[in-house]
């Protein structure tokens, strides 16, 4: 499947190999075996994969999401971006992930606003009683959760935290699906021009919803958003419309898998779910090996922003490297039987959310709908088991199932 040059440390392993994709863990070892640093052919970048390297450079300011003080693209030698995708990355450029200080410092005051714990723990019930809704909802016998509860929970969820009415939630989910799909590794004319079109109908819709919360304003977050910060700092549309996509979308993609990856690792491990998450330090361990175990994001770039070194590696400003967060998390020297689903390990100093001022912002969120989620699935259905063995989508780095089938 994977061919390894140890003289170059260049790793030859199309991501969009099935034996890949569906079991990407013993293919690390092997690579981490030959070489923790190497080169990935297929996205032309040097990767890193120890749990140290991946913690150091997320944490490294040399490294940006954007290459910093240049006029234009084409003074380091690289193209521009192409016409027919301009309006994708006139939005996603825009994103507070895709920004570098002082710009992503000011932005990121504006939103965490909302998204401290305090604020996101009075979402608390209500995440309760949407879960309960779901289950109440499911079949007799048999469920796919990823369709009756994965994926409508965080939806909703960030849907209505955001101000948005729960009937926009499927556009959403056509909207996003067809963004992320920006991401993947070997997209196609098709993608791209799906993207565009889902950007230009999802800033259509919120520049409608701005204009009519601006005459009937509510208690949301886009209301937060709107208004100033203390300092009088205020969003400009084009930065709200950008950051409410990116919030909606970020909102729901990752959670969704990160629930249904977690219950596929624990029912895996043959653990009895009427013994899962009994009180709240239980779901907290629980939820945060879940991450740990089987993440949903393995793979992040950063763009070199000065030349220099780093593991005996030359890099120059403009180049990419990959960070492999899924690696990182069963690294052998961070974690002790990493391979292991141990549900009540602690610390659990996983990467999952990434780390340093791009850590998600959403992280309280999605801890808070994890913990609670899982709770009441355990008590409702303690004797839920999978029903059919789970396959993943082709999708390397948004790493989920197609669907999670489970007899209840
Ligand atoms: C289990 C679910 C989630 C996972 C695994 C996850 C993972 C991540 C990771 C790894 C990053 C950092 C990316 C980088 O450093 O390049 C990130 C950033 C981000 N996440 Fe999440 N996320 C999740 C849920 C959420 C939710 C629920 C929201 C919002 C409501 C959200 C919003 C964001 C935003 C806005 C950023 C960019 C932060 C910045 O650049 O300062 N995420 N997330």
């Amino acid at each position: 499947m994977l061919h390894f040059d140890p003289q170059t440390r260049t790793l030859d392993l199309d991501p969009r190999n099935p034996a890949f994709f569906q079991d990407p863990y013993p293919v690390y070892e092997q690579i981490r075996a030959q070489s923790p640093v190497f080169y990935w052919q297929q996205y032309g970048f040097w990767c890193f994969m120890n749990h140290e390297d991946v913690s150091a450079l997320l944490r490294d300011r040399r490294f940006g999401r954007q290459i910093t003080h240049i006029a234009s693209k084409a003074e380091l030698g690289m193209a521009e971006v192409p016409e027919h995708v301009r309006p994708f990355y006139e939005v996603d450029d825009r994103a507070l992930l895709q920004l570098e200080p002082p710009a992503h410092t000011r932005l990121r005051l504006l939103i965490n606003r909302a998204f401290v714990s305090r604020q996101v723990e009075r979402l608390r019930p209500r995440v309760a009683r949407l879960a309960h809704e779901l289950i109440d909802a499911f079949p007799r016998h048999e469920v796919d959760l990823l369709t009756a509860f994965a994926t409508p929970l965080p939806a909703t969820i960030i849907a209505e935290f955001m101000g948005v009415p729960r009937e926009a939630v499927p556009d959403l989910l056509n909207w996003s699906h067809r963004m992320v799909a920006m991401y993947q590794f070997g997209r196609t004319r098709d993608v791209e021009d799906a993207a565009v079109k889902a950007t230009l109908d999802f800033s259509e819709f919120l520049r409608r919803l701005l204009a009519q919360k601006r005459k009937h304003p509510g208690d949301d977050l886009i209301q937060v958003l709107t208004t100033a910060a203390p300092d009088g700092e205020k969003l400009t549309e084009d930065e709200l419309i950008g950051t409410c996509i990116l919030l909606l979308n970020a909102g729901h993609e990752a959670s969704v898998h990160a629930l249904c990856n977690g219950l596929n690792a624990a029912l895996g491990a043959g653990l009895d779910p009427a013994q899962l998450c009994t009180d709240a330090a239980s779901a907290e361990a629980f939820v945060e090996e879940t991450l740990r175990y089987d993440a949903p994001l393995h793979l992040f770039d950063r763009y070199v922003l000065e030349d220099l070194e780093f593991q005996g590696i030359r890099l120059k400003k403009g180049d990419k490297i990959g960070l492999m967060l899924g690696a990182a998390n069963r690294d052998p020297a961070r974690f002790v039987q990493a391979d292991r689903f141990n549900p009540l390990r602690t610390p659990n100093p996983h990467v999952s959310f990434g780390a340093g001022i791009h850590f998600c912002i959403g992280a309280p969120l999605a801890l808070l709908e994890m913990q609670v989620a899982f709770k009441i699935l355990f008590e409702r259905h303690p004797k839920l088991r999978l029903s059919k063995q789970p396959v993943y989508r082709n999708s390397y780095h948004f790493h989920g199932l197609e669907a999670l089938h489970l007899a209840l």
